[in-house]
């Protein structure tokens, strides 16, 4: 029987008071029409300054933790996705791992832009499966009100902030039991300049502020975003009618429809969170599978099908049996 990566449990950290488009009208010239319109999204939170990225992370993974019924002594290894670390390092995860009392294993960001809770399935579900690690703690989390450039109104009305977690445990089940079946990902640095942000913390002077084509952005995501999707279920040999769910990156609520169409999948068989969190980035992939689990729409047994696409291009597509 294959080793396989479990998702034991889910959590999530959603900052501050909700900031609904009205309310984000009387600060960028926009208006609840344009943005809803355009993109789904009805509301956002934004952290509050307590609220770093590792804050929320760890918030997040308590909860994680907590479902899963797992103590934070059994955690092996931490990986946290992130594109707004709190530091250049020591990276946001050492500090997670220091606010969860964890003193052994292993800790390390990830650095994909959205594509990064994909990237970090990824890199847990090639450890444990290699023997490397038993329990690993997966952690998106964002704070992109830090890097809005709030002159910019074709972006800042898109992000908000939030973390979500799981649990990943090592387990040997049989070829229809629960697990990690398989996870692609994919970069293409050649589309590095239609979505970036213009510094960091190694640039003198400029702490940098996100830059987007979004025209670009969409005409990329729906075709890469179609691969991934077709090259998940090939590899198991699977097709559309096996997914019980589509967990989306929520980013738009224009892409998310055009994958579920393609998959032909009913308008109750995807996640939709982004009309609540907006574009949380890393975050969003599990704090809406959070939200799934939560309320019971997701159950054990049900074959989810994840995928992602960010800056750099980085992209990519994961399908896990609950
Ligand atoms: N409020 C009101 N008007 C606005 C706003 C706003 N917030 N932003 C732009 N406009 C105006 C523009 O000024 C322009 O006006 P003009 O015609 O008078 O010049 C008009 O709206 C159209 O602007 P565009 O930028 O061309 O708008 P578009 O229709 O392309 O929609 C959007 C923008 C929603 C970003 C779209 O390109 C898109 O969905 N892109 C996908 C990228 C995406 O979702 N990115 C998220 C991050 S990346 C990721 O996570 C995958």
């Amino acid at each position: 029987m294959p080793l396989r990566s479990v998702l034991r449990g889910v959590g999530k950290y959603l900052p501050g008071e909700p900031v609904s488009n009205d309310e984000l009208a009387q600060r960028v010239d926009t208006s609840d029409a344009w943005i809803t319109e355009r993109t789904g999204i009805k509301q956002r939170y934004f952290a509050q300054p307590h609220e770093s990225c590792a804050f929320m992370g760890a918030a997040a993974a308590r909860a994680a933790l907590s479902r899963a019924g797992i103590d934070a002594a059994q955690v092996d290894g931490i990986i946290l996705a992130t594109a707004t670390p709190d530091q250049a390092f020591p990276a946001t995860a050492v500090h997670v791992q220091a606010a969860l009392g964890v003193h052994q294993g292993f800790a390390f960001d990830v650095a994909a832009a959205c594509s990064g809770f994909i990237y970090g399935l990824s890199i847990a579900d090639a450890m444990i499966r290699a023997g490397q690690a038993k329990t690993i703690l997966l952690i998106g989390s964002e704070v992109y009100s830090r890097i809005l450039n709030w002159q910019d109104r074709g972006t800042c009305v898109l992000f908000g902030d939030g973390a979500g977690a799981i649990v990943l445990t090592a387990e040997t089940t049989d070829s229809g039991g629960p697990g990690v079946l398989s996870t692609h990902i994919h970069a293409d640095g050649r589309l590095g300049d239609i979505l970036y942000v213009d510094g960091a913390v190694g640039q003198p002077d400029k702490p940098g502020h996100l830059v987007m084509n979004g025209r670009e952005v969409f005409r990329h995501a729906v075709a890469k975003l179609a691969g991934a999707v077709d090259e998940v279920l090939a590899s198991n040999q699977l097709n559309y009618k096996d997914i019980d769910w589509l967990v989306p990156h929520q980013a738009n609520r224009r892409i998310i429809d055009a994958i579920g169409k393609r998959l032909g999948l009913g308008a109750e068989q995807v996640v939709v969170t982004v009309d609540q969190h907006a574009n949380t980035s890393a975050a969003s992939i599990p704090l809406a599978l959070a939200e799934a689990v939560e309320d019971g729409r997701i159950k054990p047994g049900h074959l989810v099908l994840m995928e992602a696409l960010g800056g750099g291009l980085t992209w990519g597509s994961a399908l896990v049996r609950m």
